[in-house]
């Protein structure tokens, strides 16, 4: 065996150990990548049910609320117009939106007995909603009773993606109160702070908690109602899933507050069709 030989078998040998380590290497990429690959985090779907009625802050309102939204990761907007049919507005804006959504339309039957709104609107929404879940295989996520003119927080999605069955937490500027929540101690909903009809079943906003979706098929009688008097919607929608004490209190501990029972003001408006020394009308053009 000559010197040059030898010297070639070690430098292909050399060069198979180099592969042999690049290749082993390759297979272990960055913690970060691998974690990605393999295990995703889960992100429970969160759907959102708003009913939404013709107005003139209308679009305003859902644009505000509609980049909110686009924030929110895993988000299902279910958006139900109180209307005989649907709306060009609505059908643009959700279009335009890029958010995953479903559009549905449901007129409101007031009587004077019920002057509640939403009531038909969210009750489609959750026939929609089981009749969905019944068709996709991964059923969990949250509900959560959103109206469009409302502020959030995107920590109040983050919060909701935590519940068991039913989350609650504080919500601001609401009930002729600064904060209006649940009492908590020791990790345990205790009490509540309402002042306003406080012998409420659940004294709570609709914006204040959301439940866990795959309830929803557990109880397919659950629904909103004309029967009851106003301020008792939750009440209603509430004693289906959950107690009064069974709260889970979310928002660490409900001393925080994510989101805000905003109002949109009623815009006054001038006829100028009517006035003396007449302006250009844009009828046309949508507002
Ligand atoms: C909801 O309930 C289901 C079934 O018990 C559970 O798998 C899921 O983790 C719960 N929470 C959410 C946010 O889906
Ligand atoms: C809520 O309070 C309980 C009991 O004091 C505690 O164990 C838990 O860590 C608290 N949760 C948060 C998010 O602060």
């Amino acid at each position: 065996m000559s010197f040059v030989n030898v010297k070639k078998q070690y430098l292909a040998l050399g060069m198979m150990i180099f592969v042999l380590l690049f290749l082993i290497n390759n297979n272990k990429p960055a913690f970060q990548c691998q974690f990605n690959q393999e295990e995703p985090v889960y992100l429970p779907t969160i759907y959102g049910i708003t009913p939404t009625y013709a107005r003139l802050a209308q679009k305003a309102d859902l644009t505000r609320l509609s980049q909110t939204l686009m924030l929110v990761k895993n988000f299902h907007w279910i958006v139900i117009e109180d209307s005989e049919t649907k709306t060009k507005l609505v059908e643009n804006l959700l279009k335009e939106s890029g958010l995953k959504y479903t559009h549905l339309n449901v007129k409101t039957h007031k009587s004077k007995h019920s002057t509640a709104s939403g009531v038909e609107q969210r009750n489609l929404a959750m026939d929609w909603l089981r009749g969905h879940l019944k068709s996709v295989e991964d059923k969990r996520g949250v509900v959560y009773f959103m109206d469009d003119d409302n502020t959030y927080s995107l920590k109040v999605f983050e919060e909701m993606r935590k519940i068991n069955k039913v989350g609650a937490w504080p919500v601001g500027i609401v009930g002729g109160m600064r904060i209006e929540m649940p009492l908590v101690t020791d990790g345990k909903v205790t009490g509540y702070n309402a002042v306003w009809k406080p012998f409420r079943p659940f004294p709570i906003d609709m914006a204040g908690f959301a439940i866990n979706s795959t309830l929803f098929l557990d109880k397919p009688e659950a629904k909103f109602s004309r029967k009851v008097q106003s301020g008792f919607q939750e009440s209603e929608i509430l004693k289906y899933f959950t107690t009064r004490d069974q709260l889970e209190p979310l928002a660490d501990n409900c001393t925080k507050v994510y989101v805000w029972h905003t109002r949109t003001q009623k815009p006054s408006i001038i006829d100028v069709k009517k006035l003396k020394h007449p302006v250009p009308v844009f009828d046309s053009i949508e507002v």
